[in-house]
């Protein structure tokens, strides 16, 4: 590219996560509420072409890592064309998605062969009952039909996203933990965060997680730190002899703003400097318009805030900036 995306603290932005679609085929309880959510019309989504246009101005700007999310992302049609329009744009390097994988099993290999090369699957429980409680409906044996899928067709590495609640999924760290040593996934546990839902059951259900950590010592495993491609925020750790690893993502407990390196895309085409913060700028407002999407890209970086202020939100304190009023579905992750 010929440009770079550094914002007012000196963080250099090379990752842009692309919402595709805020529908979903589940409705986990840490994502969606059971009933009366309002979806987009159709007509308020990004078109496929839209969202190329703003991605080749991101590459310019020095955008090398895609990730597509959703709400779940499969459910889009044709997404694999998506994808490979984007990954013929030059400058990217990295494509990768973030899914349920509900509807991955038969599909794995198209959308590798459209240039997807790595996915994120979130998988809370490994019990299909309580599976089926999270997501509200759920088939955990699908889901793994899909990421078996992904793993035969060369999507790697596989990882696995396990968002921690108390009193319920709490016991299963260590099933997780012997998940990670027996395959070669990355099951990576990630704190409760109050986006769309800062209110008591947040706070009851959040767990930091210094207790992953804590199970691995009682249970007598010898960790190490080690590197996991990717461009996420996670601390990525290996038991010893295992042959996955396994990351730890904890933006509540310990925030890693200062090494943020993302922007976001809403479906509907907002760019969002923050998951946490409410700001946000409609790329519509550009028409395709390559130098006026230029100039967006850094008007997101100067209103981009430091950090998020998830840990002032737990102890109940006053806030900086308007907390985001989407719900995570409408962002992505
Ligand atoms: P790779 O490292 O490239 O594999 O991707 P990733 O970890 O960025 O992607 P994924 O969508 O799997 O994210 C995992 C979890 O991390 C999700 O719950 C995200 O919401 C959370 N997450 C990702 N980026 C951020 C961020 O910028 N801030 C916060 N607070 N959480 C994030
Ligand atoms: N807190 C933490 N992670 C969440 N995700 C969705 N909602 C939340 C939340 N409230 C994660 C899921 C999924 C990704 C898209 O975002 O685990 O992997
Ligand atoms: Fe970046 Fe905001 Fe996430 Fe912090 S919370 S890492 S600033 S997107």
């Amino acid at each position: 590219g010929t440009g770079r995306l550094v914002d007012r603290f000196g963080r250099v932005h090379d990752y842009l996560r692309i919402s595709v679609t805020d529908r979903c085929n589940l409705r986990c309880l840490y994502c969606m509420p059971a009933h009366g959510v309002q979806f987009m019309e159709s007509r308020r989504l990004m078109t496929y072409e839209e969202i190329v246009t703003v991605v080749r101005v991101a590459a310019r700007l020095g955008v090398k890592r895609l990730r597509i999310t959703g709400g779940e992302p499969l459910v889009r049609p044709d997404i694999d064309r998506l994808i490979e329009a984007l990954g013929a744009i030059p400058g990217i390097e990295d494509m990768a998605m973030t899914t349920n994988a509900l509807l991955l099993a038969g599909r794995a290999e198209r959308l590798f062969r459209a240039g997807l090369r790595r996915i994120n699957i979130s998988i809370d429980s490994l019990k299909p009952d309580r599976f089926a409680k999270i997501t509200r409906g759920g088939d955990l044996a699908r889901v793994l039909r899909g990421l078996e899928e992904a793993e035969r067709v060369g999507m790697a590495p596989i990882k696995i996203n396990v968002v921690l609640m108390k009193g319920l999924n709490e016991e299963e760290i260590d099933d997780f933990l012997r998940l990670s040593v027996e395959k070669p996934y990355v099951v990576r546990f990630i704190e409760y965060m109050p986006i769309g839902h800062e209110d008591e059951t947040w706070k009851e259900a959040y767990l930091p997680l210094n207790r992953v950590l804590e199970r691995a010592a009682e249970l007598g495993y010898e960790i190490e730190p080690t590197a996991v491609p990717g461009n996420g925020p996670a601390e990525n750790w290996r038991i010893r002899g295992g042959a996955g690893a396994f990351g730890l993502i904890h933006p509540v407990s310990a925030h890693f703003c200062s090494a943020c390196n993302r922007l976001r895309l809403t479906a509907d085409g907002y760019l969002k400097p923050c998951l946490y913060w409410q700001e946000e700028l409609n790329v519509r407002r550009c028409n395709g318009d390559e130098a006026a999407l230029e100039a967006m890209f850094y008007r997101a970086l100067d209103i981009k805030p430091e950090r998020h202020e998830m840990a002032e939100a737990l102890e109940g304190k006053e806030r900086s900036h308007l907390p985001t009023v989407r719900r995570m579905s409408q962002i992505g992750g």
